[in-house]
């Protein structure tokens, strides 16, 4: 982080979850608990969640729609961490279900959400997949293509539908995860959609879906969305996407919540539901990881590595499309030792921060990386067949394993 100063870094950020301090020994706390002591209690890595600051998130979506209409629904994107626990807490508050596979809806109604509050999102959605929502009953299927139209005119007539349209909005961020411009694998281009309403015969089609890609910074391209939509059409539901972006590094301060749901609902004609799919929003700075430092190596004249024990296969951001993050020693915050943070995978692009500053950093120190909460434990991998690590909720200084540690075993199980 070229430009940090000791004296910024001393301090715990609006990158850490809400509530985060440092306590008397100087130790990270999140959601009331040392991390140290969760680091020796539950091992490394370990993705540590303070379920306050969830809360927190999903209350102001829900508070600055709620100031402005009865009409909406927030639907959390579990893509950016699906587990049956996370959906507990979003459904006790009142929030929806974006599943985009079998097993997202399976983790949804695991945790409680409701099937007609779920949405069925995907380019690419099997026929198993179709039929096993419709048993399930869900509520709507956002429906991506020509082929898809046809496979649920035959499997499920009737069913709920809205459909996914590429409003040829561009979004200023990383193209992997722009969606919205018209060369695009998702939804119907605008063009297209005369001739997706008449293959509709007996679907019931209760409105348009557009998401034009994630972490947005700008809200101009997200107030467009509801335009672009409501002039295709009068429908009773208008689902925006997600996108909203957080912070990851210190100098990154992206909208409030609730500007964002101005935007969002500043251009939507009156009496449309409008709904909103946030993902990392929700839960990105949620989230920490810890890690232990194995190995510190001088490369002399060249940079100081330190090696933890985890990498590409609990974070593969970073290495997918250059996601930046920050990191601190749990009990050291600040300090000025220059060094790439690495993972423990057998290649050289396993870089976690490539250039970061910590406090004389040594083996056995415990290494957080905040910001983690989204995208990561949902994009782990077993590469290296390691085991993946556990997802903690801390809460008021009480800590609870909702996801446990792989073992070896695990790693086993599906060989025949
Ligand atoms: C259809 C859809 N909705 C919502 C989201 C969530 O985006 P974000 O996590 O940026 O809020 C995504 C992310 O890929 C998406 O594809």
């Amino acid at each position: 982080m070229p430009g940090r100063t000791t004296e910024d870094a001393a301090a715990v950020s609006h990158v850490f979850p809400i509530g985060s301090r440092l306590g008397e020994a100087g130790r990270l706390e999140v959601g009331g608990c040392d991390v140290v002591e969760l680091a020796r209690e539950f091992g490394t890595p370990a993705y540590v969640y303070a379920e306050d600051d969830i809360r927190t998130r999903a209350r102001a979506f829900m508070d600055a729609f709620r100031a402005r209409t009865e009409h909406f629904e927030v639907v959390y994107a579990s893509k950016a961490f699906p587990c049956t626990a996370v959906f507990q807490l979003l459904a006790a508050e009142g929030i929806s279900a974006d599943v985009a596979s079998g097993g997202e809806l399976y983790l949804a109604l695991r945790g409680g959400v409701p099937p007609e509050r779920c949405y069925f999102h995907g380019n690419n959605k099997t026929e198993d997949e179709l039929r096993f929502a419709v048993e399930q009953g869900i509520g709507h299927i956002v429906v991506d293509s020509f082929d898809e139209i046809e496979r649920l005119e035959r499997i499920a007539p009737g069913q709920r539908i809205l459909l996914r349209v590429t409003p040829g909005i561009e979004a200023d961020t990383h193209e992997k995860i722009q969606t919205g411009q018209v060369d695009s694998k998702f939804g119907f281009q605008i063009d297209d959609l005369p001739r997706a309403l008449d293959r509709i015969k007996t679907l019931e089609l209760r409105g348009l879906h557009a998401h034009i890609g994630s972490q947005i910074f700008d809200l101009d391209p997200l107030e467009r969305i509801a335009a672009v939509l409501s002039e295709l059409g009068d429908y009773p539901l208008l689902n925006l996407g997600g996108g909203l972006a957080i912070a990851y590094t210190r100098d990154q301060h992206p909208p409030e919540i609730e500007d964002y749901v101005e935007a969002l609902l500043s251009q939507a004609p009156d009496g449309v539901t409008v709904l909103c799919e946030p993902g990392r929003s929700l839960v990105g700075n949620a989230g920490v990881t810890l890690y232990t430092v194995g190995t510190v190596k001088e490369v002399p004249g060249v940079r100081t590595y330190v090696a933890v024990d985890g990498g590409m296969s609990d974070n593969p951001r970073p290495m997918l499309y250059g996601a930046r993050y920050e990191a601190e020693l749990a009990d050291r915050f600040g300090g000025d030792t220059a060094c790439r943070i690495v993972g423990m995978h057998c290649e050289s692009g396993d870089i976690l921060v490539p250039e970061a500053r910590l406090a004389d950093p040594k083996p056995g120190d415990v290494l957080v990386i905040p910001a983690t909460g989204a995208y990561s434990h949902a994009m782990a991998s077993n590469y290296n067949a390691v085991r993946r690590p556990p997802v903690i909720f801390c809460s008021e200084g009480n800590a609870r394993v909702v996801v446990r540690r792989e073992t070896y075993e695990d790693l086993a199980l599906r060989d025949v």
